[in-house]
This record gives structure tokens, C-alpha cells and sequence, in this order.
């Protein structure tokens, strides 16, 4: 693997989570793999999780690692080629990046949107423009459109939780596992949200479809349509009720308007999933990728009941990056 953007860098998406779920066996199998070797982790935006369990993941390989927390410790950055730099930033993304390629092997950054013009940040100009610059491989912390390491986590979180059962052919056992009804769906929130994590939830989820690995439904509130690019295959429909019968597997996530860009466009709490609306489904695991906001988004009695996977799929964060930082060292 040289880079990590998007389900693109991966071809099989069963083998990918079955080398994750080893590392998770042995966390230490690895560790001379990322010896001498940097991570520099650069973060535009706050984060928990990206950040320790990233981290953690290099650790285990042996890596060493730096965070570089730009908003708040680095120089105000420019984007834009060919302005002379008489406003307010300070250091061009050309020479940022350059310096930090110089004292790192491989590089992760995080960089949300602006939510405020959709050509822009669709464009990825400033991850394209970092890449390019550091020349090192270049891991997604999250990315304007997309979460990758969040979606690869996801799809470890529900496989690992996907009931095998054994099945007799001739005399022969053999293992069968079950294809679950995945379903993403909108959720209420107060502020705007970017579209990176369903975009990426749902471009690995179609990924997993076409692979045989699951089912997909996405159901949203009329006007919070994804980007097509990101849902092709994908069911969709804005009949919340309908989309959760038989679920196995409820992904709870806000986001803003792609059409009306960055606005919100439904409130209220009718949206949000609780117990009596998840009775129609198969007793469904119930899924978010955190931080989330009690009884607005998801209701407590379903993050604290049984069926939450909440807390096990942000332990799942660590083998989805450590397998990312394998395979890039792998390479190096
Ligand atoms: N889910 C996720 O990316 O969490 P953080 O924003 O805390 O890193």
C-alpha cells in the first residue's frame, strides 16, 4: 500500500479485515516491521480516537511517532498557488509539507471542511496538495469527504460481530456466515456536520455488497441525499421504519445537506433511533463512530443497552490503522 485515501487502496476487503482481526490476536507480532521508522501525525481539527488509537497502532509496529497539532501550534497555512502572502498566513502548504516529508516516513493527516463551498472542499485541493508536497505516503485521518480508517474500522466492527454457524454438505462440515442487513441513517444533531463519514461508510459498504459480504440500505429525511459517487449500489430510501425491518446492524450518523450545502434542514427528534424503533429489526448491533450527542442523536437507552457496539468498534480504531501502517510499511 503506498497511500491511504479511500476504499480504492484496498482490493479485497475480506482478506484486509481478516489480517486486522490477527493483529488484533497479536498486537506485537509486527513490532521490528516500524523500527526507525516516523509517523507524523498532523491534525487541523480536534480529535480522541484518530489520534490515540493511531498512535497505538504505531507503537505496536515498532514506529516512532510526532503529532504536529497545526491549528493550534503550527503557522496559519496557504493553500492557494500564486497569491502573494501579505494577509494572514504565514507558510505555504508547498514548503509545510515538504519539512514535515523531511522528518517523517510515512505522514496521516486530518483536515475537515469548510462546509461553505462544495466545489472546494469536494476538490480535496489542500490533501492533494499535502501529498504531493511531503512525497511520503500519506495516510486520511479524515479528509473533507471521506473517513477512511473510520469506515475500514466498521466493516472490521461488523464482520467480527456477523454469526458464523456450521453447516453439514455431504458428510462435510463447513463454516457459513450469514449475509447481515447493514442500514446507515440519519440522525438528528444541532450543528452542521461534513458529509465524510457516511460518504465513506457508504463507499466501503457498497464496496463489502459487491463483494458478497452484506446488504446495504441507507435512509435519510428528504434533501440529505450523499454524493451518488459514494452510494452506488446502495438501497435508498427516506422511510426510516421501512429501511430498519430485519436490520442486523444500525449505523447512527448526522450529517449536513450535500444538495444545500452544509445546511441543516430537518430538527426535531423524530429521527433519532431508540429501543421502539429498532423493534422491526433482527435485535440489531448499534453502531456510531463518536463522539455523539446523548438523546439528540441516539437515544442513551441504545449507546448504554446491550446491543451498543459503540465502545467496541472505537477499540476496533487501533487494527484498522495498525493494518493500514503495516501494509504502507510493508512497502517502504
Ligand atoms: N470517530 C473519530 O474519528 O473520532 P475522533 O474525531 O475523536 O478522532
Amino acid at each position: 500500500m503506498k497511500k491511504f485515501f479511500s476504499v480504492a487502496d484496498v482490493d479485497n476487503l475480506s482478506t484486509i479485515v481478516k489480517e486486522a482481526l490477527a493483529l488484533k490476536a497479536a498486537p506485537n507480532a509486527h513490532r521490528k516491521l516500524g523500527e526507525h521508522k516516523m509517523l507524523g501525525l498532523v491534525f487541523l481539527n480536534p480529535s480522541l480516537r484518530t489520534r490515540l488509537s493511531t498512535q497505538k497502532a504505531a507503537i505496536n509496529l515498532g514506529m516512532d511517532v510526532m503529532v504536529m497539532n497545526m491549528d493550534k501550534d503550527g503557522w496559519a497555512l496557504e493553500t492557494r498557488d500564486g497569491v502573494v502572502m501579505d494577509g494572514t498566513t504565514v507558510e505555504h502548504i508547498r514548503e509545510a509539507a515538504a519539512v514535515m516529508g523531511e522528518y517523517c516516513d510515512v505522514l496521516g493527516l486530518r483536515s475537515f471542511p469548510g462546509l461553505k463551498d462544495r466545489k472546494e472542499d469536494y476538490s480535496e485541493d489542500l490533501f492533494n496538495k499535502f501529498s504531493t508536497y511531503c512525497k511520503k505516503p500519506l495516510v486520511s485521518l479524515e479528509s473533507a469527504t471521506r473517513h477512511p480508517l473510520q469506515s475500514l474500522t466498521d466493516l472490521i466492527t461488523i464482520l467480527e460481530h456477523t454469526p458464523s454457524t456450521s453447516k453439514e454438505v455431504d458428510g462435510k462440515f463447513s463454516t457459513v456466515t450469514a449475509k447481515p442487513k447493514v442500514v446507515l441513517t440519519w440522525a438528528p444533531h444541532v450543528k452542521a456536520l461534513p458529509q465524510a463519514v457516511p460518504n465513506s461508510f457508504s463507499e466501503w459498504m457498497c464496496k463489502a455488497q459487491e463483494q458478497g459480504l452484506l446488504d446495504f440500505t441507507i435512509t435519510h429525511p428528504e434533501g440529505y441525499e450523499l454524493d451518488e459517487h459514494f452510494t452506488n449500489g446502495a438501497t435508498i430510501t427516506t422511510n426510516q421504519n421501512e429501511a430498519l425491518k430485519n436490520a442486523d446492524f444500525v449505523y447512527v450518523k448526522n450529517w449536513s445537506s450535500y444538495q444545500e450545502y452544509g445546511k441543516i434542514l430537518v430538527t426535531g427528534r423524530e429521527w433519532m433511533p431508540t429501543p421502539e424503533k429498532l423493534k422491526v429489526t433482527n435485535h440489531a448491533k448499534v453502531m456510531h463512530c463518536l463522539p455523539v450527542r446523548r438523546d439528540l442523536e441516539l437515544s442513551s437507552a441504545l449507546l448504554d443497552g446491550p446491543d451498543s457496539l459503540v465502545i467496541q468498534e472505537a477499540g476496533n480504531r487501533v487494527w484498522a490503522a495498525q493494518v493500514v501502517l503495516k501494509r504502507i510499511l510493508e512497502n517502504l
